[in-house]
């Protein structure tokens, strides 16, 4: 699984939103978290986060993300190596957590460790802050997917990735797909990658990017934007998702606003 992140690293520069949080998002967090006095805990190791001028620990499992991303630390910058399920942080010590796709990096037989985890650290006004790539209601037809791609409708590789990825789901009744099964979905439907870079101008290492997906053992999870609402109420008593703007499939990227957690056992 790290060496999953591990591979990942070698491609961050080539990563654009939707996978990376857009400047809209970075503002949206910054009003929502305020300035000073946040003591925040960011679920892996996102580097726009540090444009927040708060107190952040980072936790990220992989150690090549910290080192990469959290060079150049301010004092009020610390990184954890650690899992988000058996995190070294104290009950009730943060004012805030933070995550990118975070709650997507899991399977959704470990996002519960996850946010018991969330909710253990939070203090009892805490605010979980989570961007999270949902999935429609009805999934996407291939066809479709790559009829939008000719006729230029798809802005970038990565918003493609993401289609592929949340029509792709093996059983639509659970979210999880291994990411092995995006890389085939996306070798199936694309099959000549120097094609696609002739029909939409973007580059041939963008598009290589989905290797990182070869024979890798992580799955992600993709939840429709009801579905992953509902998991959060069973940990906060007060959940919403708002909208983060207009980069490219934003509308499946919502910012998820969880307050007031339940630490009792669910
Ligand atoms: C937050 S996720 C998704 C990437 C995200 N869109 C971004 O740009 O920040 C990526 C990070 O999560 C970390 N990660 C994934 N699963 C983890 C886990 N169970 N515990 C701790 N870190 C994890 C990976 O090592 C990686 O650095």
């Amino acid at each position: 699984m790290t060496t999953h992140w591990a591979r990942y690293i070698q491609h961050w520069e080539l990563l654009r939103p939707p996978l990376r949080p857009h400047a809209e998002v970075i503002d949206r967090i910054r009003s929502l978290v305020g300035a000073g006095e946040a003591r925040c805990l960011l679920l892996g190791s996102t580097p726009e986060y540090a444009a927040l001028d708060v107190q952040i620990i980072a936790v990220d499992v992989t150690f090549g993300f910290l080192a990469a991303l959290w060079k150049n630390g301010k004092p009020a910058r610390l990184a954890i190596q650690s899992d988000w399920a058996r995190m070294p942080i104290k009950t009730g010590m943060l004012s805030h957590v933070l995550g990118d796709g975070s709650l997507n990096a899991v399977s959704t037989s470990v996002l519960p460790s996850v946010l018991d985890e969330v909710t253990r650290v939070l203090r009892p006004d805490g605010v979980l802050i989570a961007r999270v790539f949902c999935r429609p209601e009805a999934a996407e037809h291939a066809e479709d997917i790559r009829r939008d791609v000719a006729l230029g409708r798809v802005d970038s590789f990565h918003a493609l990735k993401w289609r592929i990825a949340m029509s792709a789901l093996p059983d639509p009744s659970c979210s999880d797909i291994a990411v092995t099964l995006i890389r085939d979905a996306m070798v199936t439907q694309f099959p000549d990658r120097e094609a696609l870079c002739r029909m939409t101008a973007w580059q041939r290492a963008e598009i290589d990017t989905i290797d990182v997906y070869d024979r890798s053992t992580a799955v992600y999870n993709f939840p429709t934007e009801p579905m992953i609402l509902a998991t959060l109420r069973r940990w906060f008593q007060d959940v919403e998702a708002v909208p983060t703007g207009s980069y490219p499939l934003a509308e499946r990227c919502p910012l998820i606003i969880a307050r007031t957690p339940r630490r009792a056992t669910q």
